[in-house]
């Protein structure tokens, strides 16, 4: 398996015509020398799974019950059964629009876990936690509440995406994003022991093409979590590129 991971989240955007997108990268690597994966919204994943692609087809969320009476939800048991083989989990618009805590993020990486998919696990403080000096402190809280007890560190990313930095063009200086990743490499490594050096943990917030080789040299960062760049191959081509 490859160390670097370059992850699209096409968040609530794309169409039917975006596998164009997927098909016209799995042309231009045929072959990745990282992995690459794809998280399109619930209704494309079929489609961009089909198409028989190098990359890993992922979702966006779900639920942490295999069925039910869950309007509008959907099981990680399901996204397994489509050809899914990842979810991010956790992500800060989940956190932030549907009021997601860790202790319900913990539950959707068991149950993710559980159905054979690895889980993606966001972290990141906003701007006010950074101002106030509590970037690692917020950061470490969510690691220690967003995974649960029996985590398989197997299957399991982290993607530590500053709040204020998703969107925006901005992002912290190579330093921050060093002593972040370090932080959350040693809180693997104190919960993990050796595994903990092997999970993947990415950088997400405003990657782009122009910076993506920069951030994915800096120490313990294993790769990007991409948002915006990653909906067109013009510029989520150099991005994979540079996870290579
Ligand atoms: O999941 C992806 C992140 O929220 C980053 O989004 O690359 O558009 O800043 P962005």
């Amino acid at each position: 398996m490859p160390r670097k991971i370059a992850a699209g989240n096409w968040k609530m955007n794309g169409s039917l015509a975006s596998t164009a997108m997927v098909e016209a990268l799995a042309k231009a690597f045929p072959a990745p020398e990282c992995e690459v994966i794809v998280c399109p919204p619930f209704p494309l994943i079929p489609a961009l799974v089909n198409l028989n692609s190098p990359f890993t087809i992922g979702a966006q969320d779900c639920h942490f019950s295999e069925s039910g009476a869950h309007t509008g939800d959907v099981s990680p048991q399901l996204l397994k059964e489509i050809g899914c083989g990842a979810v991010i989990l956790g992500h800060s618009e989940r956190r932030a629009d549907h009021g997601e805590t860790s202790a319900l993020v913990a539950r959707k990486v068991t149950a993710t876990q559980n159905a054979g998919l690895t889980a993606i696990v966001c972290v990141g403080e906003t701007e006010a936690d950074r101002d106030g000096g509590r970037t690692l402190k917020v950061v470490e809280g969510q690691l220690a509440g967003s995974l649960p007890d029996g985590t398989d560190p197997d299957a399991l990313v982290i993607a530590y995406e500053p709040v204020w930095a998703i969107g925006t063009g901005r992002t912290p200086v190579n330093d921050e994003i060093a002593e972040v990743h370090a932080a959350i490499r040693d809180t693997l490594e104190a919960r993990f022991g050796g595994q903990g050096k092997e999970i993947r943990i990415l950088y997400g917030g405003s990657v782009k093409p122009g910076n993506a080789s920069e951030i994915f040299a800096i120490a313990n960062v294993d790769g990007g979590l991409v948002g915006g760049a990653s909906l067109t191959a013009e510029d989520f081509g150099p991005i994979v590129a540079a996870a290579e």
